[in-house]
């Protein structure tokens, strides 16, 4: 294929037709296509955008590019993703929740980069936890306790780790249509057959209002129906973390407790809704009373505890969930009520703690974090905590304490804020 017609195609705000979109794909994986050429298009498209059309065809061209897991074995395969966000453990709630309610949730997750965190290295505080499986013992998992979730492999859509690493170095991540084929190239390459999207919006999230993430969630949501997938898209609050802890055996914690019914209520929420809308793309209808019987009769912990054990993990080990010993406290300089706690500041914080990546090899400290005293619409009182900064010798520390100072922030009334914020 000639490149600089096919950048001056998109450059122009011209279509693209369906074989020179695949073409352009398995030149970028067979490296036949230089990155200077790869990185104009991409600028091109940020400023041009793609059709919805266009956009099916890549995430199509993605998944193609490498293999496809076969799940077709596998009853009601389910499967959830978010977008990103600071606090956000509910895959570890969910997971064994759908498992318990009659899904099979054989999942591919990824490790957290910059502020927001990663299943894969929640899953990992856990003591013995190994998210290294191959495909036989990945699939022999999901048919025998129906939950099992690993590391992404990278035979999975390749044409996105290549493109994501260019649109990264190139500031063209933010465009919708390369945003939302991205994410779903993998999703339809990870096999399941119905799909949750949890969208989130707000100042720690990619999508900072709800037009676009609605955008966003509905472009996601058509490829998945072309390609024959049930999708359900879920808007959720990010302007404020997600439950109390941030951090990976923190937010692991937490997730236990949410699993034995008790934990933050925002968590709880977002759990339910997520469940009660796959569940039902999946021809499983649950009801919310039955969703959350599950979690309160200690059924979803039950199933949690058998799938910790089939990934070598231990829950009872004084080393599993090691939380770092070392703390301080951020407390109110006034009376007040919580206006706003910015997720993004909270987020930076943990990552300047050890807790989080800021390139893609950096090892992650999983006992530090930051545990919220409240929410907002909280009242609190001058010299009360407004949070826990769990530090490992002073790693980091003075980082997240100027931007923790800057995150709160404290008036005479505020409202809650609503978790969930649409439904289509
Ligand atoms: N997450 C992804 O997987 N891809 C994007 O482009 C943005 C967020």
């Amino acid at each position: 294929m000639h490149m600089p017609s096919f950048i001056q195609t998109k450059r122009d705000g011209r279509p693209h037709d369906d074989a020179d979109l695949r073409a352009f794909v398995d030149g970028i994986v067979s490296g036949d296509i230089p990155d200077y050429q790869t990185a104009a298009w991409l600028m091109a498209v940020v400023f041009q955008g793609l059709s919805d059309a266009e956009t099916a065809t890549l995430a199509s061209a993605m998944t193609d590019s490498g293999d496809r897991l076969d799940l077709s074995d596998l009853p009601h395969t389910v499967d959830k993703h978010s977008t990103g966000g600071v606090g956000d453990k509910t895959t570890l709630i969910l997971a064994p929740l759908l498992a318990e309610l009659g899904g099979t949730v054989a999942k591919m997750s990824g490790r957290g980069l910059g502020h927001t965190g990663g299943t894969i290295d929640k899953l990992e505080s856990i003591a013995g936890f190994n998210v290294t499986l191959d495909e036989a013992a990945f699939l022999k998992q999901a048919a025998d306790v129906g939950v099992v979730v690993a590391g992404a492999s990278k035979r999975l859509a390749p044409a996105d780790g290549k493109l994501y690493a260019l649109r990264d170095a190139t500031a063209t991540v933010k465009s919708l249509p390369l945003i939302a084929s991205s994410i779903m190239s993998k999703k339809l390459a990870g096999g399941a057959k119905s799909l949750v999207l949890d969208v989130k919006v707000g100042q720690g999230a990619f999508m900072k209002t709800v037009p676009e993430a609605v955008q966003l969630g509905r472009m996601m949501q058509a490829i998945g129906e072309r390609e024959g997938r049930n999708v359900a898209v879920v808007l959720t609050d990010m302007d404020q973390p997600l439950g109390l802890a941030v951090g990976n055996a923190s937010e692991v914690l937490e997730a236990i407790q949410v699993l034995q019914g008790s934990g933050p209520p925002d968590v709880r929420e977002v759990v339910v809704r997520l469940a009660r809308e796959v569940l039902t793309q999946s021809g499983l209808p649950a009801s919310e009373r039955d969703i959350r019987a599950a979690l309160d009769d200690g059924r979803a912990y039950a199933r949690f505890e058998r799938w910790v054990a089939a990934q070598g993990g231990r829950l009872t080990d004084e080393t599993s969930l090691a939380l770092s010993p070392d703390t301080w406290m951020l407390t109110a300089p006034r009376d007040g009520v919580v206006a706003n706690i910015d997720a993004l500041a909270v987020g930076e914080a943990v990552r300047r703690l050890g807790g989080g990546r800021s390139r893609k090899d950096d090892a992650v400290d999983h006992g530090v974090g930051v545990d919220l005293h409240v929410k907002v619409g909280g009242r609190t009182g001058q010299g009360e905590p407004l949070a826990t900064v769990r530090h490992r010798g002073g790693r980091g520390l003075e980082d997240a304490q100027r931007m923790l100072a800057g995150a709160f922030v404290l008036d005479d009334q505020a409202a809650e804020r609503p978790v969930l914020l649409e439904v289509s």
